[in-house]
């Protein structure tokens, strides 16, 4: 007893003095790099991070020190918020893999999901699950899997039109986030696990219910504590209410992977490269090997070779899709019909652009229709949904910068272990120096001169080897829902919108608690 006393005692007294090494060597470190002063000794920035508009002090810190801005985090952690697009580069492509994720954000995702691809590190066992999932959602599969986009675009046609006919009316409110969630549930279910959660013609699923009461709701001390003390105490997600509520969600979301997988057909088309074929073939070459006790040499097929996992890893990479195509899909569905209702005129010259007979395929959907994919854009420019991007140095490492910091005259800066550094897509996606003077208003157009914007991209979707799998996959059915829904309704918003965090960035009313978006919607046809 004595022993496990001591031992204790020890433990936590090395623990504290490399928390006060690392904190001491990271001051040090990173003295000459800008950035506001402490409000808070306890808490830091995180107090006013948690309770102000998301994103937007962000805003205020770059605008008033530069492309590198150091700031406090709580228990005095430093933390650094980066827009320079070389060190950008660098964090995301070349130098990734000495970028984790930050242990809190990963322990979030192992916890919640698994030990699927949003969790991985390290680039062999990343890239790994990165060939298992990939085939799924490539180019070829969202061009194939668009018909699939438009029967659930026009379930929702018909299920508002039966709204309207209820009421003898041409004109109804419409709780866009609700609409929008079931739209990017169906969707996500049917075209990759090839299940319908049916939550179009009947209820929400009660999956959608539980992931919103996760993350959707009014901001809570618990929850605030937790937000700022992940980074330090990851294991903090365990405890209290929302420890439970994480449980609940990862055992809800496990149940149905295990019950879609048993349900499933043994499906052994080769040809097949939907996820749920995909992860059923990688199972049954897993099981088989397992049981001859051999080294796995079987080359299935290019897409699985070299990748076995147990039935708890393919639970994890569907918990794992279902959440990565249900939230920021949901999001921007939301934040683009809300744009669209702002601008009559823009609503009217899409409807026009969009007005051919039959339904647009997948190519020209990418291809065909300017003014549809510039306002997609723009809406994922001024709401990315998924606002910062976090990583941690996994090494003291130095990376590149395209201007110097504060003076220092050198075009490197050194980054200590252990640093959490964020990347916080609206600011870079708002650069006036990249998007001009009117970088912070809505403006489609920009998109149609592409030729006068400089070298930056959307930052929305990520990029480089941890870039978004399921970008072409949401750009064409987010695009499908649109051009349907234009094409039967007009739509226009009476209410003060406001950017709300919950897991990703929504829109709600002004003041209200949780995500919302009433959108009066009137017939056309
Ligand atoms: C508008 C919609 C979407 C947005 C804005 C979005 C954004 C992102 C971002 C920012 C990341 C990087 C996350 C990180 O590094 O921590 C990511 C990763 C990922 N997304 Fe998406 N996503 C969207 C839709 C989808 C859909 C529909 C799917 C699949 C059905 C999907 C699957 C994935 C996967 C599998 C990853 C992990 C990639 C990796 O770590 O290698 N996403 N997404």
């Amino acid at each position: 007893m004595l022993y496990i006393y001591h031992f204790s005692i020890a433990f936590a007294f090395v623990y504290i003095l490399r928390f006060f090494q690392q904190r001491f060597s990271s001051l040090f470190a990173l003295r000459h790099v800008p950035g506001p002063k402490s409000s808070s000794w306890v808490w830091g920035e995180e107090k006013v991070l948690y309770y102000n508009t998301p994103g937007a002090l962000y805003l205020d810190w770059h605008r008033t020190y530069g492309n590198v801005v150091k700031f406090t985090g709580a228990f005095g952690h430093q933390l650094l918020s980066v827009t320079d697009p070389h060190a950008i580069s660098f964090i995301l492509g070349e130098g990734a893999y000495q970028f984790p994720k930050p242990k809190g954000v990963r322990a979030w995702f192992r916890m919640l999901l698994g030990e699927g691809i949003l969790w991985v590190e390290g680039k062999e066992a990343h890239e790994k699950q990165r060939r298992s999932v990939g085939p799924a959602l490539s180019v070829q599969s969202a061009r194939n899997l668009t018909p699939v986009f438009y029967e659930n675009a026009t379930k929702m046609v018909s299920q508002w039109h039966k709204l309207l006919d209820a009421q003898h009316s041409d004109e109804i409110v419409i709780e866009m986030t609700n609409w929008a969630g079931r739209f990017a549930l169906d969707t996500v279910g049917r075209a990759t696990l090839s299940y319908d959660f049916d939550c179009l013609r009947g209820q929400p699923h009660a999956l959608a219910e539980t992931l919103d009461g996760l993350t959707n709701h009014e901001k809570s001390l618990t929850s605030f504590y937790m937000k700022a003390l992940f980074w330090l105490l990851p294991s903090i997600l365990h405890l209290g209410k929302k420890g439970q509520m994480i449980r609940k969600t990862r055992k809800e979301l496990g149940d149905l992977a295990t019950d879609i997988l048993k349900d499933a057909e043994a499906v052994s088309d080769p040809n097949s490269k939907t996820l749920m074929s995909l992860m059923r073939m990688i199972l049954n070459y897993s099981r088989i090997i397992t049981s001859l006790t051999i080294i796995y040499t079987v080359r299935a097929d290019k897409a699985t070779a070299a990748v076995r996992m147990d039935e708890e890893q393919v639970a994890a990479q569907m918990r794992t899709i279902i959440s990565a195509g249900y939230e920021p899909v949901s999001a921007t569905i939301a934040w683009l019909f809300f744009e669209l209702s702002m601008s009559p005129e823009w609503q009217q010259a899409i409807r026009e652009e969009v007005s051919t007979a039959g339904d647009p395929t997948f190519d020209e959907l990418n291809n065909a229709y300017p003014l549809l994919d510039a306002f997609f854009l723009e809406t994922l420019r001024l709401h990315p949904p998924v606002l910062e991007n976090h990583h941690e140095a996994a090494e003291t490492i130095s990376i590149p910068l395209s201007e110097p910091v504060a003076g220092s005259g050198d075009l490197h800066l050194v980054i200590p272990k252990g640093t959490i550094i964020s990347l916080p897509v609206n600011v870079i996606q708002k650069d006036k120096s990249t998007w001009g003077f009117d970088a912070d208003d809505f403006r489609p157009e920009r998109w149609l001169h592409r030729g006068t914007r400089t070298s930056r991209e959307l930052l929305a979707f990520s990029v480089g080897p941890r870039g978004c799998l399921g970008r072409n996959f949401a750009a064409a059915e987010i695009k499908a829902l649109t051009v349907t829904l234009l094409r039967h309704f007009a739509f226009s918003c009476p209410h003060e919108i406001e950017a709300f965090q919950s897991f990703v960035i929504r829109p709600r009313v002004k003041g209200e608690g949780s995500s919302s978006l009433p959108l009066t919607v009137r017939r056309t046809l």
